[in-house]
């Protein structure tokens, strides 16, 4: 099964930037051996624009970094699920930790968007993870376990498969600092456990889950070795055309 990798350009970039980031991730790419499923979650102002540029790639898929469950309606600000696929936009994340913190996005309102937008055929990647204090306090699992439940209530088996988790500990997102491989082991195997007894049984093996959290050119190498990981969510390098592609490169070896 190919890796999936999928960076999130999150507030920055402007239409300068990706242009340069074109150019330079073409470059690179047009030498490497490119063997993962890959994306960039780009800001909403930019999606039709990253979509055009990249037209002639059939291998990326643009993601929105969030999307609101309503179909339409007053929501100022924001933008729905069906705007998404009208512009032909692959799916977004969903309950990224920033959201959470920043804007308030609560696990009833990141349920309502996992439903909406699963149902409606986007692909949807769940963020999930723990704070440094929850962290310390071992509480990791249920922590993300209760996220997780919570996200996925009354999505059906059906369109769970469009669903793409992605654990990442809060206190690794920007910092530099990874957890040991053998800690994202564990979180990874209680989510697909939980898939499992959720699901039905054989979904445990077959959801994506990614990581996420300071994934690097120098660090993506010993979280490869865990064979239960599905590919990552990247944040900073993932801004850098050149740098972007050696990940996309590097994720696609055997470790
Ligand atoms: P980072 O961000 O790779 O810069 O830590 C990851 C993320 O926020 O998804």
């Amino acid at each position: 099964m190919k890796k999936i990798i999928i960076g999130n350009w999150k507030m920055y970039k402007t239409t300068s930037d990706i242009n340069i980031f074109k150019s330079e991730f073409e470059m690179a790419i047009d030498s490497a051996n490119i063997n993962v499923e890959y994306g960039i979650a780009v800001p909403s102002i930019y999606l039709c624009k990253v979509i055009d540029i990249f037209r002639n790639n059939k291998n990326i898929k643009i993601y929105a970094q969030d999307a609101h469950y309503k179909e339409e309606g007053a929501y100022t600000g924001n933008i729905s699920y069906k705007q998404l696929l009208d512009c032909n936009v692959y799916g977004s994340i969903i309950g990224h930790s920033e959201r959470r913190a920043m804007f308030n996005d609560t696990d009833e309102e990141i349920n309502k968007k996992v439903l909406a937008l699963s149902r409606n055929d986007l692909s949807t990647i769940l963020c999930v993870g723990e704070t440094l204090l929850e962290y310390q306090n071992k509480i990791s699992v249920s922590i993300v376990i209760n996220q997780l439940k919570k996200a996925l209530n009354s999505v059906m088996d059906n369109d769970v498969k469009n669903v793409i988790i992605a654990y990442e500990p809060i206190w690794a997102i920007g910092t530099g600092i990874v957890p040991k491989p053998e800690e994202v082991y564990l979180i990874i195997k209680e989510i697909r456990k939980t898939i499992s007894e959720l699901y039905n049984p054989k979904f445990g093996n077959s959801i994506k889950v990614l990581y996420g959290g300071s994934v690097n050119a120098k660090n993506i190498n010993d979280f490869l070795k865990l064979n239960s990981i599905s590919g990552f969510l990247v944040g900073s390098a993932s801004l850098k055309g050149s740098d972007f592609a050696e990940l996309l490169e590097l994720g696609g070896k055997d470790a």
